[in-house]
């Protein structure tokens, strides 16, 4: 493959592709087939805050384009990005088109990619939580049934892959782009700019983060999760960055939770920070479970189910649900220490992006 498009479009893409671009470069300066490529925001994440400033820490190139698609229902947001990718297409096609992660921007190019004939290689694949009210396992299960090539984070998804007929040829267990990142990066976190104010302490507080419709669309669920953790802390502060879906529900409560302190979406240098240093994670992302897991981070799931289930067996994550009491009794286990310990997943090593760039330039 000597030309690609990659993809990118939500915060939790940009940390993916960031090891992706830097391998290409590595690999365009030792090597006498140079790979090129052009990245594709879809726009589907605009606030500075929650695209702009990955791409400043991170060292991502700017993209190529901007396709401008901004938020939406889910078949309007689809649509934009599917339009616009179509129209990038018109100007330029590459050999191969890389997706990551299980956003609707991964869904909508996987497809539009395809039908222009263009091969699709889907970073991240087959991993499944089973949950089909979640818009990520549709959009999942969508890229997984047409992509060409697949390079996995687990063995497991590899697995699940192969139970949906994909032949092993075109699966490529590589490890995790996300965490390439997170290693690459441990020497320039930098302490939020509200921690000392805050008296936070090392392994004394919590971080929270929660966006999944489910939890915080509908305002009362959202005040009773709020409410429960608030009081089944005991001394430790619950550091709570949160993102823009969250706000909109949370301040039409307006109720204070003495317990938390509520900031903005964070830096991804700031974040990691304060998640290294905390006594544990609460959460309803997948891929914070994974952070936690190499950070050896206590973490607790207010979900039902994972598509990262290494990261309960092998890692430091346990998934608590919703309810009520198992939150109470999960926080008070998580404040006294209690807390399991885990260990590495396998190939979760910071060498995905450049096993990924090796088998491409083989293709
Ligand atoms: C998306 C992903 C989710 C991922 C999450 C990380 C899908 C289906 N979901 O969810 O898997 O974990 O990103 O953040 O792709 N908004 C802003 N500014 C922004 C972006 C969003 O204010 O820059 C607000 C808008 O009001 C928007 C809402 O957040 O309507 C939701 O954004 P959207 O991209 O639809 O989904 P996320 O909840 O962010």
């Amino acid at each position: 493959m000597k030309s690609l498009d990659i993809i990118a479009g939500a915060r939790p893409n940009f940390m993916k592709i960031a090891s992706i671009i830097e391998a290409i470069h590595a690999h365009n300066a030792s090597s006498e087939n140079p790979i090129e490529y052009r990245l594709i925001h879809t726009g589907q994440h605009y606030d500075k805050t929650m695209s702009e400033q990955f791409f400043d820490q991170l060292n991502i190139p700017k993209p190529h384009i901007n396709l401008g698609a901004g938020s939406g229902s889910q078949a309007n947001q689809t649509a934009q990005i599917m339009i616009g990718y179509e129209n990038a297409l018109q100007e330029w096609k590459p050999d191969l088109c890389i997706v990551v992660g299980d956003v609707t921007s991964t869904m909508a190019c996987a497809i539009v990619a395809k039908k222009a004939w263009i091969q699709v290689a889907h970073v991240e694949g087959g991993i499944r939580s089973g949950d089909m009210t979640m818009p990520e396992e549709i959009n999942r299960i969508v890229t997984d049934s047409i992509s060409d090539y697949f390079f996995t984070t687990t063995r497991s998804a590899g697995e699940n892959l192969q139970l949906q007929g994909i032949a092993p040829g075109r699966i490529y267990f590589v490890g995790n782009t996300m965490i390439d990142t997170l290693l690459a990066h441990q020497d320039r976190l930098r302490k939020p700019d509200f921690y000392d104010g805050q008296g936070l302490d090392k392994n004394a507080y919590l971080v929270m983060t929660l966006h999944r419709p489910s939890n915080v669309d509908q305002a009362d669920t959202l005040d009773k999760l709020l409410t429960v953790i608030n009081e089944n802390t005991g001394k430790a502060r619950v550091i709570f960055p949160m993102h823009p879906r969250t706000k909109k529900v949370f301040d039409s409560i307006g109720k204070v939770y003495t317990n938390v302190y509520v900031t903005g979406p964070m830096d991804y240098l700031a974040f990691i920070y304060l998640v290294k240093n905390a006594m544990g994670v609460v959460t309803d992302s997948g891929g914070i479970t994974e952070e936690t897991t190499i950070l050896g981070v206590p973490c607790m799931t207010l979900r039902d189910s994972t598509e990262r289930p290494e990261t309960v067996t092998v890692g430091t994550n346990e998934m608590v649900g919703t309810d009520e009491g198992l939150i109470a009794a999960s926080l008070r286990k998580m404040v006294s220490r209690n807390w399991k310990t885990g260990s590495n997943p396998e190939l979760w090593d910071g060498h995905a992006g450049s096993r990924i760039i090796d088998v491409i330039s083989k293709l």
